[in-house]
């Protein structure tokens, strides 16, 4: 059975990051399909699931939360990993010398782990283009403190990512297909 990277995305970019996991399990031997979380009616024709979802405003994509409420039962029976997309800019630590993929972990996460049964989660970081936003997106890039946070631009790191994808690959070498 396949590998499901199902990603919940409002502009894009996670899209690409949960593309790129489907492509490079598949070359691990893996073979994986990227589908839009909001799409997905039935888990249990696939042997394991990624979920994917941009963060806004601390927490998942609202199809993110939708999938993981619908699935929560066949989830916790099949390997689940999460990834979230979200810190934007070149700056791998925050100004008290954080790491950024720690900071940037979303606020629902740990409801997310323990109700798909996950075994690992990660952060990788998303891109923006500020003349996409919607109203409430461009409200906020007019607050200083959010517009610090906020850099435009596509900073997803296909290297991280892939390496990701081959470790949980790795990881469900002794599950079956
Ligand atoms: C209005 C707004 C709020 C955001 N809030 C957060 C946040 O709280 N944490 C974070 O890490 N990233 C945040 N981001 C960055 C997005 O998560 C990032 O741009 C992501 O890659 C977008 O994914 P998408 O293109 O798949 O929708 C925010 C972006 C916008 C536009």
């Amino acid at each position: 059975m396949p590998v499901l990277v199902a990603y919940a995305t409002k502009y894009g970019a996670t899209r690409g990051i949960a593309e790129h996991v489907a492509h490079e399990l598949t070359t691990a031997g893996r073979p994986a399909v990227a589908l839009p979380a909001a799409t997905v009616h039935d888990v249990s024709t696939y042997s394991a699931v990624i979920i994917g979802s941009a963060v806004f405003v601390g927490k998942w994509h609202r199809d993110a939360r939708h999938f993981v409420r619908r699935h929560g039962e066949q989830l916790r029976q099949r390997p689940v990993w999460l990834f979230s997309s979200g810190p934007l800019g070149e700056a791998t630590h925050d100004k008290d010398g954080k790491d950024l993929v720690e900071t940037s972990r979303p606020l629902d996460l740990a409801k997310h782990v323990e109700a798909t049964g996950a075994r690992g989660t990660t952060v990788f970081f998303g891109a923006l283009d500020a003349a996409r936003l919607d109203a409430p997106g461009r409200l906020m890039m007019r607050v200083p403190a959010a517009r610090e946070v906020m850099v435009e631009g596509d900073f997803r790191d296909w290297a991280t990512i892939g390496e990701w994808a081959q470790g949980v690959a790795a990881q469900l070498a002794d599950d079956p297909a």
